[in-house]
C-alpha cells in the first residue's frame, strides 16, 4: 500500500481550476519529484497534499485513509510536513524559536522529546547549533532554507514535502541541500520534492512526475525520465530556458538578474 495516494485530484484558486485529474502515489522511503515549468501547478499540487488548499475533486489517502477533508493541522499531526516555497520562516525569531514552532504535532508520533529532536536537526545542520540564538533574519537564503527544512523535520514527519528547496540558494549550498535530501531518504524518510531544477531533482529521486498545465503528462523512474528525449528537450537541455538561449541583447540583464536571485 502506498504511503500517500492522490486519486483524480483537482484543485484551484477562486474560480480558476489549476490542477486537473491528478493521480500520484508515493511509496514509503522514496523520493518522488514533481518536475514542471513555472506556473505548471507543482506548488498547487503539494498544497493540496498538506491541506493548505483543499481538493475540489478526487481523493487523497494517507496510509490508506482518506485525508481529503482534514485541516492542515490534522494532516501535520498525522505526519505530513510541508516546507513551503519561499521558506516562510519567521525572520524576527531566533533559530531556536523557529525550530520549536516546527515541533507542532510531533508529540503524538515521536518517541523523542523536543530536546532530542532539536539535537538531531542540529546534528544534521551544524550551522543551526552555532547560530541557535541568532535571529533568522540575518541568514543567507541558503541558511534560511536549511532552517526551513530543519523546522519541517522537527515535526518528526512521515512524509516531508519540499517545495523548491533550491530557490534563492547559492549553487554550492544547493548541492549540499540535495545531498541532505538523499541522506534523509536513506534514513527512511519519504519525500515529495517540487523543483524547477529538474536535473538535480531527478538525479536524487526514485521516481518523477511531469506536471504541465495542471496535469500529470508523464511519470516514471527518475533514471528513465532523465534520459527521455522529451524531458531533455523541455527541462534539461539548452532549450530548457537557459541564458544561452536568450537573444544577445537580453543576456546582460538576465545575467544580472540571475546573480541577484542567487543570494
Ligand atoms: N494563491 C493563488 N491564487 C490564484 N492563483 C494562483 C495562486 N497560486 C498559484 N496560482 C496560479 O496557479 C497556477 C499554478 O501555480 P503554481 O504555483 O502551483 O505553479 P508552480 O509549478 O509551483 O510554479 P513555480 O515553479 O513558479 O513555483 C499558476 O497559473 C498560478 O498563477
Ligand atoms: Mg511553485
Amino acid at each position: 500500500m502506498p504511503l500517500l495516494e492522490l486519486r483524480n485530484v483537482s484543485a484551484g484558486y477562486a474560480r480558476e481550476n489549476v490542477l486537473r485529474d491528478v493521480d500520484l502515489v508515493l511509496a514509503k522511503g522514496e523520493i518522488v519529484t514533481l518536475v514542471g515549468a513555472n506556473g505548471a501547478g507543482k506548488s498547487t499540487l503539494v498544497r493540496s497534499v498538506s491541506g493548505l488548499l483543499h481538493a475540489r475533486q478526487g481523493e487523497i489517502l494517507f496510509d490508506g485513509k482518506p485525508i481529503t477533508k482534514l485541516s492542515p493541522a490534522d494532516r501535520l499531526t498525522l505526519g505530513i510536513a510541508h516546507v513551503p516555497e519561499g521558506r516562510q520562516i519567521f525572520l524576527g525569531m531566533t533559530v531556536a524559536e523557529n525550530l520549536r514552532l516546527g515541533g507542532y504535532g510531533a508529540a503524538n508520533r515521536s518517541k523523542e522529546n523536543e530536546a532530542a529532536r532539536l539535537d538531531r536537526v542540529c546534528d544534521l545542520f551544524p550551522i543551526l547549533r552555532e547560530r541557535f540564538d541568532h535571529t533568522a533574519g540575518n541568514f543567507s537564503g541558503g541558511q534560511q532554507q536549511l532552517l526551513a527544512i530543519a523546522r519541517g523535520l522537527m515535526s518528526a514527519p512521515r512524509v516531508l514535502i519540499l517545495d523548491e528547496p533550491s530557490l534563492g540558494v547559492a549553487p554550492l549550498l544547493v548541492a549540499e541541500i540535495f545531498q541532505m535530501i538523499e541522506r534523509l531518504r536513506d534514513e527512511g524518510l519519504t519525500i515529495l520534492l517540487a523543483e524547477q531544477n529538474a536535473r538535480q531533482a531527478l538525479a536524487i529521486a526514485d521516481r518523477g512526475y511531469v506536471v504541465e498545465n495542471g496535469r500529470v503528462t508523464l511519470s516514471g523512474r527518475a533514471k528513465d525520465l532523465l534520459e527521455s528525449p522529451e524531458i531533455v528537450e523541455k527541462y534539461l537541455g539548452a532549450g530548457a530556458g537557459g541564458i544561452k538561449q536568450l537573444p544577445e541583447r537580453s543576456k546582460p540583464m538576465a545575467l544580472k538578474l540571475s546573480a541577484l536571485i542567487r543570494d
